[in-house]
């Protein structure tokens, strides 16, 4: 399985089940999110040696001149479609807890982990946008509520996927009876589960019950990135177990830096598509209201970057030398998109993954 190879860093491809992906772009070029272009590129991914596929659980666009993110597709058939294409790439499903019944989440994520032998993962999330829980009828939680009420969801999940058999739940949520999953999750072992909270209370919580941990990586300081991994695998070993610390990217890279700089300066200045990252501000409370102008002025082009994650532009060896130093920094892993995957995909693997591997932090590609 591609999450347990012994790539030091590993390298997945975030978002491709959204129309647009992770550029608020209007770049005809953009991707189309489509299931004949997500099976696309999850060949050619699997076969460059691409270690996993995470997608997006987005349920309403985001609106805007392109409906940012409007098109989607529901990330555990989109993984079980996929599992079944390829043959050793890891595949996400990201899974609102609240949104679905547990039992049945746990039989859909063990149908999709046989489907792909053990290759399914899941990436839990609480949710944090109130439109799409509206749609449900379902009232989103107070903040901290939302974490206890994933500790019931997890705790169950994981029973259902252990030898028990016919047990009960009486948590605080969730009250349920007689309960049993069967068949088990693939070959004796449970999918990898990752989880992404930023606050304190989504950290810990991710601490305490996943494999794997996403965390945003310093624009500005690979010394602060540094500490950060540090400080959450020191919260895991506390637990005694050990996590996976990974960020998320967003690449462009051409032979020459004028060449990427134009491009990433083209898809994502000239042609952002403004009026829905000014929504997703909205979304998130961030307004010259809320904060000092520059801080919104910054975050506002870093919503038009790619949704916050890290931007790396430049030539092969820039863009090989930025991902050695987030290993460096102690990362496992980096979930990167791109303005259109299957378009820019294979000169990133020709060109930046013999890098990676001739610098020692991947092995030599199947
Ligand atoms: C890599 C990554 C993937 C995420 N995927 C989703 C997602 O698909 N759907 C979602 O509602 N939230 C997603 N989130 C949001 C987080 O799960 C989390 O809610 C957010 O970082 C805020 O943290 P908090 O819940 O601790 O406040 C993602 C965040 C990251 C960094």
């Amino acid at each position: 399985m591609a999450m347990y190879s012994n790539n030091r860093l590993q390298i997945g491809l975030f978002g491709a089940n959204c129309s647009s992906g992770r550029a608020v772009t209007m770049v005809p070029e953009r991707w189309s999110g489509s299931w004949a272009d997500n099976r696309k590129l999850a060949r050619m991914a699997d076969e460059a040696g691409i270690d996993f596929l995470l997608p997006i659980g987005r349920w309403k666009g985001y609106g805007g001149d392109t409906d940012y993110q409007g098109a989607t597709l529901e990330t555990i058939t989109w993984a079980s479609g996929l599992l079944a294409l390829t043959r050793r790439i890891t595949v996400f499903g990201t899974v609102h807890a609240p949104l679905f019944n547990p039992v049945i989440a746990a039989k859909e994520m063990v149908t999709a982990d046989h489907i792909g032998e053990g290759r399914f993962g899941l990436n839990i999330v609480v949710g944090w946008n109130e439109g799409e829980f509206e749609m449900f009828g379902v009232k989103q939680r107070e903040h901290e509520q939302r974490y206890d009420y994933a500790q019931e969801w997890i705790d169950v999940i994981k029973m259902i996927w252990s030898d028990r058999q016919d047990f009960e739940f009486a948590g605080k949520y969730l009250n349920m009876k007689g309960i049993r999953g069967k068949p088990k999750p693939w070959g004796g072992t449970r999918p990898v589960i990752m989880n992404a909270g930023a606050s304190p209370t989504g950290q810990a919580f991710a601490v305490r019950n996943c494999d794997a941990f996403f965390l945003q990586a310093s624009r500005t300081s690979l010394e602060e990135t540094a500490q950060r991994v540090a400080r959450a695998k020191n919260a895991a070993s506390q637990h005694g177990r050990a996590l996976g610390v990974y960020t998320v990217g967003v690449i462009t890279c051409r032979p020459t830096r004028q060449e990427a700089e134009e491009y990433y300066h083209h898809c994502i200045v000239e042609h952002a598509d403004w009026s829905a990252v000014d929504r997703i501000l909205a979304m998130k409370n961030i307004s010259p209201e809320t904060m000092p102008m520059p801080e919104f002025l910054a975050q506002r082009s870093g919503y038009a970057q790619g949704m916050g994650g890290l931007p790396i532009v430049g030539t092969p060896d820039e863009v090989a030398d930025k991902l050695i130093d987030l290993s460096k920094a102690g990362l496992t892993g980096i979930a990167i998109s791109l303005v259109n995957y299957v378009d820019e995909l294979p000169f990133f693997c020709d060109e930046v993954l013999p890098r990676l591997e001739r610098a020692g932090i991947r092995e030599r590609r199947p």
